[in-house]
């Protein structure tokens, strides 16, 4: 019977076939010890010299790495191997012979992994973080389907920008020019108004020139969207579904977190409440370091110094109306601000959320539209939505690579996505 690593446990003692590839092999004597993966996890088969033809002995005694194979044997608990089981081999077949493969256990330096990285996934680290990374798209997806969300996709082709106009991708649509979105939000702002609660969770694309280790030129967002909420209700949501998304994932991904050393006592203190502090408490808190001038957006060394003074994520609200979006909706209390937020990850992770509360008045909207030179044209669908029943709402996009790299414990976005998309880098 053909069974998964992963279910080996539950087959002790019996005569099972698993099919994978060669991970690793070690020698002792008249045994050769082949450490097989299939996806769902590694197991060491055992090749005993006296127990099998010499032909098969052959074939296992000069396995390569990364060959594929199909073995059968019985599997038997075994303390010492990895994962406490072992397959004792009776038969063998080579089904595709590795040659060279290049990724081998020596240290290997970061441009030659990525220029292999249909290669790369397969190694034990970027296993893992992609294992983490399905994780968190698992329990985003549940939580926002078990409160009521629905899905609701925006489109990928848009033909206007929704966060500013610089880092726009154009592409050439049927004589035309159309743009790569960068985010759903405005799209999710209709839904909203037609199921009161949607989300959509895919691609967007930012032509940064950021060459940022947080920074990806296609990243995925998770971008719920509520009607009838306001900015504390969105700071209410972003942070129960952060602690909720994590804790999910540090409960199902125990082995995953422990194959990447991340220290998950970290991750359990992420309890609510996060701390909210407006933008000016955070000048404040920053008076003194160099970087930093009241007005402007905060840079990574900033959202560092500020996180540094907190052991979980924080909510920064109220920011100065010229660095934000132009459907922000000013605070009415102080007209310089606008309703936004940004959560700050711990451990230098930076802004793994932004969103706010969004813009209902129809006057003060097109003013915003004209002040941010936007063309009205394309925009008056979104106007639309405050000519017809408009209603105070909130919303917020998470960044899952970021956030998955949080996680995980590393320190780079390109090993949070399969294949990742940057300034220099469209291939593999
Ligand atoms: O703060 P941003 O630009 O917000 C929006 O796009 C809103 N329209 C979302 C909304 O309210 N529905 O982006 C949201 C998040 C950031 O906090 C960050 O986590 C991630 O998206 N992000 C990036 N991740 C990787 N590479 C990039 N270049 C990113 N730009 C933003
Ligand atoms: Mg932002």
């Amino acid at each position: 019977m053909r069974i998964y690593i992963s279910e080996a446990s539950r087959h002790a003692g019996e005569e099972v076939q698993i099919a994978g590839w060669l991970y690793n092999k070690r020698s002792s004597g008249k045994l050769r010890f082949l450490i097989i993966r299939d996806g769902t996890s590694l197991m060491q088969a055992t090749v005993s010299q006296s127990d099998v033809p010499e032909a098969l002995w052959q074939v296992a005694d000069e396995l390569t790495q990364e060959s594929s194979l199909t073995l059968t044997g019985v599997v038997r608990e075994e303390s010492r191997a990895p994962g406490g089981y072992e397959l004792q081999v009776r038969s063998l077949e080579l089904v595709g012979r590795a040659v060279d493969y290049p990724i081998t256990p020596k240290e290997h330096g970061p441009e030659f992994l990525l220029d292999r990285r249909h290669l790369w996934v397969r190694s034990k680290l970027q296993h893992a973080i992609l294992r983490v990374r399905a994780e968190t798209v698992r329990a985003i997806r549940d939580y926002l389907d078990s409160r009521g969300f629905i899905m609701f996709d925006a489109p990928m082709f848009t033909p206007n920008a929704v966060e500013g106009t610089t880092t726009l991708f154009p592409v050439e649509y049927f004589g035309s020019k159309a743009y790569l979105t960068q985010s759903g939000q405005l799209y999710q702002e209709a839904g909203a108004m037609a199921f009161g609660k949607v989300y959509c969770f895919g691609p967007t694309f930012r032509a940064e020139k950021s060459k940022t280790r947080k920074h990806l030129t296609e990243f995925w967002m998770v971008e719920p969207e509520v009607a009838w909420l306001d900015l504390d209700g969105d700071m209410d949501l972003m942070e129960d579904f952060v602690v909720e998304v994590v804790g999910r994932v540090v409960e199902q991904r125990r082995e995953e977190l422990k194959v990447l050393e991340r220290d998950v006592a970290l991750l359990e203190r992420i309890r609510k409440p996060f701390p909210r502090i407006t933008y000016d408490e955070a000048a404040e808190r920053l008076k003194g370091k160099a970087e930093f001038k009241y007005g402007d957006d905060f840079g990574a060394p900033d959202e560092e110094a500020l996180a540094e003074q907190f052991d979980r994520p924080i909510m920064i609200h109220r920011w100065p109306h010229e660095i934000k979006a132009f459907y922000m909706k000013r605070d009415p209390a102080d007209p310089a601000k606008a309703l936004g937020v940004d959560m700050i990850a711990p451990e230098g992770h930076g802004e793994i959320v932004g969103g706010g509360q969004r813009e209902d008045s129809l006057e003060e909207l097109e003013k915003r539209i004209s002040e941010h030179g936007l063309p009205k044209q394309y925009f008056e669908w979104y106007l639309d939505l405050r000519r017809y029943g408009t209603v105070p709402h909130a919303g917020f996009g998470l960044g899952l690579e970021r956030t998955v790299a949080w996680i995980c414990g590393v320190k780079h976005v390109r090993e949070a996505i399969p294949f990742p998309r940057m300034m220099h880098r469209l291939e593999p």
